[in-house]
């Protein structure tokens, strides 16, 4: 026993009086994860290129959870306007304490069919558009003095090939995401700014559905492989990550930084 009271689990989880800030939150696993986090008692702000699906979600996460939101439209990619757009939720919130970067694309091929465009695109989002929203929380958390949590989101595709669909460039983008996300838990711990990652296994959203249609396989041999792909035999949906970003986005993970977490049903295991 410690002389000290040990703080209680649910008030470790509690998110109240905190400002959360998605990317990729208009919609998929990234809406998801942002009403997780106003369902943990944070005040959101929802950043997408889909500028009027960003502000009709952030709309319905307030109504839901009786939280303060706001959307906004920005290209991740785009330096300028990610510094932009934090600067302002700075002052339309007062603060930044999570950052969750859900916004990703994809692309399915084969390595001869990938255009450098294609190619460039794709790490311009999901790696230089992650790398540009986290320079920019951090250096507001910086400048508050107060730490914060940054949440990154790989795949399972950062530690495996996928099967059956084929997209080599995204599964590289996302292992640079996960080094992305080691390298500045390392850099940014003396300031208490914690980096860690959700690695997801296969979920079905716009972004599975894109892929599926590109393959031209049906829906039912696609989700027929992913169920076999893992130990717990199904895809996952979308609410299956809520825990785990609360979690990573609250004091109840004060000692992780650094760490990856996979929600990926096992697939990884075998
Ligand atoms: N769905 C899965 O099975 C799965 C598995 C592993 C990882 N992931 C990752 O999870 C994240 C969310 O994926 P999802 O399945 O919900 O996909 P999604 O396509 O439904 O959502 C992605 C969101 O990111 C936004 N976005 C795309 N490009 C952007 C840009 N340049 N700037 C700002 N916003 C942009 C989109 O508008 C969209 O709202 C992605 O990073 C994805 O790589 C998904």
């Amino acid at each position: 026993m410690t002389a000290t009271k040990s703080p209680n689990v649910f008030d470790l989880m509690s998110l109240k009086g905190k400002v959360a800030v998605v990317t990729g939150g208009a919609r998929g696993l990234g809406y998801e994860m942002m009403l997780a986090l106003a369902e943990a008692g944070a005040d959101v702000a929802c950043i997408d290129i889909l500028g009027d699906t960003a502000v009709v979600s952030a709309q319905v996460v307030a109504a839901e959870c009786k939280v303060k939101s706001s959307g906004w439209e920005c290209d991740v990619a785009d330096e300028e306007q990610v510094a932009s757009v934090f600067q302002k939720i700075v002052e339309h919130h007062g603060q930044i304490d999570v950052l969750v970067t859900a916004a990703g694309i994809n692309k399915n091929g084969k390595a001869f069919e990938f255009t450098g465009k294609d190619v460039r695109k794709i790490f311009d989002v999901n790696v230089t558009g992650t790398f540009f929203c986290m320079q920019q929380a951090a250096k507001h958390m910086i400048d508050a003095g107060r730490g914060g949590s940054i949440v990154t989101v790989a795949s399972l595709a950062a530690h495996v090939f996928n099967n059956p669909q084929i997209h080599a460039p995204y599964n590289a983008s996302k292992a640079a995401v996960l080094q992305l996300s080691r390298c500045l838990a390392c850099e940014w711990g003396p300031h208490n700014i914690r980096v860690t990652t959700i690695s997801p296994g296969y979920f079905a959203t716009e972004m599975t559905n894109k892929l599926i249609g590109e393959m031209g396989m049906s829906v039912e041999d696609t989700v027929k492989t992913w169920k076999s792909e893992a130990p717990l035999g199904r895809v996952g949906t979308p609410h299956e990550l809520k825990g785990t970003v609360v979690f990573l986005a609250s004091e109840a993970s004060a000692f992780c930084t650094g760490t990856e977490i996979l929600v990926d049903g096992g697939a990884t295991v075998w």
